[in-house]
This record gives C-alpha cells, structure tokens and sequence, in this order.
C-alpha cells in the first residue's frame, strides 16, 4: 500500500511530515470558479488562521500569502460526510477505519468534515460520548457526533438532554433492525421522537423491519443459502419500506422531524417522497453505495469479493441505484452520505459459512466526492450547485453548522477544495488511503479530480500527497432547533385547536 502521510504511531510509513510553506496561515485561491449551493461566480478566496476572510475577484496580498491557482477549476467547500462509523465496535469487531486513517482517506477525497455515530456503552450515552472522545483523539479533520440509543429508561432520557445541551450532539438514531444487537421497539421509537422534539435534536433511523430480517435470514439458512447472496435475499427492499413508512407514520403522529440514514431501495424513497408531498418534514439521505451499484457483486463465486459487498440495508437490484439518482436530482432526497464502515477480508471473513456473520458495511468516504460528481453532475443530472447543496451544504443546513461549514462565504471555515473537472480520477485498492485491503469501487475511474484539499485553512491534500497531523481535527458542536423545527409550534397549536373546535360545538349543542 502506497499510504503516504504523516502518522503518529498509528503504523504507516512516514513521509512529508511537520508544518511546509503550504501550512502557511495565510492563503490566495486565486482565479476559481467559486460555487455556493445559492450561486457560482469567478473570484478569489483569501484564508487567514483557518478562515475565510474575503471572496470576491482580483485580491491583492503580501508576499507571506501561500498562492493557489485555481483558474480553469471550481472551488467549493469541503465535502461533508454525514454518515461514517470509524472506529466502531460491532458484530464481534471493529471498523478498520479510527478517526486517524478514516479521516485521512476523506481528506484525500475532498471531504473535511464527518458526522459519526457514538454507540452508547451498556445504554450509557455519557460512557458512550466518553469512548467515542477518546476514539476521536487522534483526527486530522473537523467532526461531529450523532448518538444511537439502544434501550430506554429515565436515564437514557435524562442523558439525551446532557447531550443536547452540554455535549453538542442534536441527533439521535434508532435502529430498527439488528435484533438482540442494536435494535428497538416501537414503544422505544416513540418514546424517543417525543423526546427528539422537546429537545430540538432530529431523530434519525435505520428503516427495516428487524423482526421480519431474522424471519428472513432463517428462511435462506434453512434452505441451505449460507453465502452473501443470501444476505440480500433475506431483506427485501419491501423491508425497507414497511419500516421507512412505519417511523415516517410515527414521527408525524408525534409531530416532529425524521431524517431517514442509508435509503436504499425505491420503495424506501417513495414513502419519503409522498411523505414530503404531504408536508412533512422527512429527510432522506441515500448513500454513495446505494446510488451507484447494483447487487451483482453480491452473486460473485468468490466469497470475499461477495462480502465485501454486505452491507444493510442491502445493496438492492440495478434500477434502485438510478431512481435514487432521479429522486436525489428532483430533491425527493436532499443529501448524499457513504454509511462509511469498512471491515478487511480478515473479519469479512468471520462468515465464510454463515452470512449472518459477515460483518456489514461498505467504505466510501475518500470515493463519495469523486463519484457523486462523476455519476451525477459529469452526467448533466444537476448542476455544480447543487452538487455543493448534496455534499456540504445540505448538511451543515440540517445539522445545524451552517453557514460555519458547508460555504465558502467570508467568515466561514476554511474547508476547502480545489476541483479539476477536466482531469481524472481512478480509484483502486493499491492507493486508497483507507486501511482497508478491499475497496467496493476498485477499478472505477471518472471525470473530476480534488486536487487540493483545506482543512481549518491548512493544505492537507496537494500534488497527491497528503499532510495530515493527528489532533489537529477539532470537534464540532453542533446546536439543536435547526430549521427543520420551524413551524413545529405552530402545527401543534393547530392541531390542538382543531381537536378543541369539535369539542366546543358538541359541548354548546
Ligand atoms: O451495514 C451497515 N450499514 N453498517 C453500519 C451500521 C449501520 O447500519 O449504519
Ligand atoms: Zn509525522
Ligand atoms: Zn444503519
Ligand atoms: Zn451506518
């Protein structure tokens, strides 16, 4: 492996380390195209001390200001991944990813900032939170934190609010799959939207029917389908959908926001679909593997090319990928995330007979920025606007950071990067950045490059060389009551006005 950056202790080869003229403080982009998810036009970017101080064209500066030529190429900010588990414990292992080697990758790739998931330890949120600090000790770039919850009791309770108003996390997810592991009940989802709303946090779930998962993987087990092809076939897209509709129903009854993780299928996206027609406020977030494979890898002979594919909810047939596609381009879905969560042939391996204990997940985090520009913009599905909305904006909107992240506007963060739409990119298994030893895009090339990667004003990714330093990641709190909440108030005053009206009639009758 070709892994070339600066590490400390964490086992790569050592290469360009410590502060070079590229780390100055200050920085001229000059002549880019910047795009915005609001606009595009043709100016320079100057950064001092890791954020943006000005953008506007022909800025003069002194000789102490690192120059970047951008002219022919679009500036943007740094992507945003949404959706990554790094250093996560799960099914009997752990992602091979940790806050180090996964946020390299994605600097390598053009993201700057992730949001992961805190797993709670033994139902504790706060020993949760604590771990996952420890975890995040060594990041190179930006990150926040979303919390899943896994049972419920008054203390759970208690620490969502601990959460929310002192450790900056406004996220909850629940799993509805994984039984007698992650998994929750519907008297616990309800429980948890209530709480969601009173604290302004958005409450987010993995959307398949769990119990109906464990019917299905006995199904295939008992008639001999042990191999990774009969992990998809033990959780139809039709799953996916009675529990996507299921939490949507759920969060309407209790009137508060729904962010739907990892949509995988049509059937998943046309409940968010009919939902938003309706009103309400569902975000879907489909995820990079989702959008641009099929389910073919999953029938390869091989067994470790076939369980590199297993993730859930499962990779679905070839027709899901482009109709997520159209409804990402129409706005049916609104952000692209990669559900990050890479496991090497060694703990892939863990199933050889029995995919039920093929570890699940898929990496993505250095690939999504190349491939959602290859796969959507390259093919004049939207524009670089709107790419920057799907990658950065979007996210920083609904999670409650912009316009810190997800701008390139004076005052905000300096997460940048510089686009080459008329270079290339090929990824391969030889010179990703990630610790993994397989890679889901092996061999996809496309059109676009990062060439340079800012994170926090510093040039981390240059000349495909990464200069990254452990610490230097900062975390990211993030403040509840996003614009999602707008009106929440007001619809419940409605609703309790319009169960009082009949009342009022029935009781002067
Ligand atoms: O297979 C997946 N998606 N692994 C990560 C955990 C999750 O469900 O997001
Ligand atoms: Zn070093
Ligand atoms: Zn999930
Ligand atoms: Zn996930």
């Amino acid at each position: 492996q070709s892994n070339q950056f600066c590490d400390a202790g964490t086992g790569y080869s050592e290469s360009t380390c410590g502060v070079s003229s590229a780390s100055s403080s200050k920085l001229l982009i000059k002549g880019g195209t910047v795009v915005n998810a609001h606009q595009q036009e043709i100016a320079d970017v100057y950064v001092e001390d890791g954020i943006i101080v000005a953008v506007k064209p022909n800025i003069k500066v002194g000789d102490d200001v690192t120059l970047l030529d951008a002219s022919g190429k679009y500036v943007m900010p740094g992507g945003i991944d949404p959706h990554t588990h790094l250093a996560m414990e799960f099914m009997g292992t752990e992602t091979i990813d940790d806050f180090f080697s996964g946020q390299a990758a994605a600097l390598a790739g053009g993201t700057t900032m992730h949001i992961d998931f805190v797993i709670p330890v033994n139902g504790s949120l706060v020993a949760g939170f604590e771990a996952y600090e420890k975890k995040a000790k060594k990041s190179c770039m930006d990150y926040g934190f979303h919390m899943a919850i896994t049972k419920w009791d008054e203390s759970v309770s208690r620490e969502m609010e601990i959460m929310v108003k002192e450790k900056g996390i406004n996220s909850f997810k629940f799993f509805m799959a994984y039984k007698g592991a992650l998994m929750i009940n519907d008297e616990l989802l309800l429980q948890g939207l209530r709480r969601c709303k009173l604290l302004g946090a958005l409450a987010m779930v993995h959307a398949e029917n769990g119990d109906a998962v464990f019917e299905g993987q006995k199904r295939m087990i008992e008639l001999g389908i042990t191999g990774p092809e009969g992990h998809a076939l033990s959780r139809p897209a039709v799953l996916e959908g009675e529990a996507t509709a299921r939490a949507i129903r759920l969060a309407s009854f209790v009137n508060t926001p729904l962010y739907v993780v990892h949509v995988m299928s049509i059937d998943a996206m046309e409940e968010i679909a009919k939902a938003r027609k309706s009103g309400q406020k569902v975000i879907g977030e489909p995820v990079v593997s989702g959008l641009v494979l099929d389910d073919s890898g999953l029938w390869d002979p091989d067994f470790i090319t076939a369980a590199k594919y297993v993730m859930s909810p499962p990779i679905r047939e070839s027709g899901h990928d482009k109709a997520l596609q159209a409804a990402l381009s129409t706005g049916v879905l609104q952000l692209v995330g990669t559900d990050h969560c890479p496991f090497n042939s060694t703990q892939k391996a863990f199933g050889i007979d029995d995919f039920r204990k093929i570890p699940n997940g898929v990496n993505g985090i250095e690939e999504r920025m190349h491939l959602v520009w290859d796969t959507m913009v390259e093919s004049g599905q939207i524009s670089p606007t709107d790419y920057v909305r799907i990658t950065s904006t979007e996210c920083a909107r609904i999670f409650n950071i912009f316009p810190r992240k997800g701008a390139i506007l004076a005052g905000s963060d300096a997460d940048i990067i510089i686009f080459n739409p008329n270079s290339s990119f090929e990824i391969s298994v030889n010179s990703h950045h990630s610790r993994t030893d397989t890679n889901v895009y092996d061999g996809r090339k496309g059109k676009g490059k990062v060439e340079v990667t800012i994170a926090g004003g510093r040039v981390v990714w240059q000349d495909d060389e990464l200069k990254v330093v452990p610490g230097s990641g900062r975390y990211i709190e993030m403040p509840p009551f996003s614009y999602l909440f707008n009106g929440v108030d007001k619809a419940d005053a409605k609703y309790l006005s319009s169960l009082q009206a009949p009342v009022k009639r029935f009781l002067a009758s």
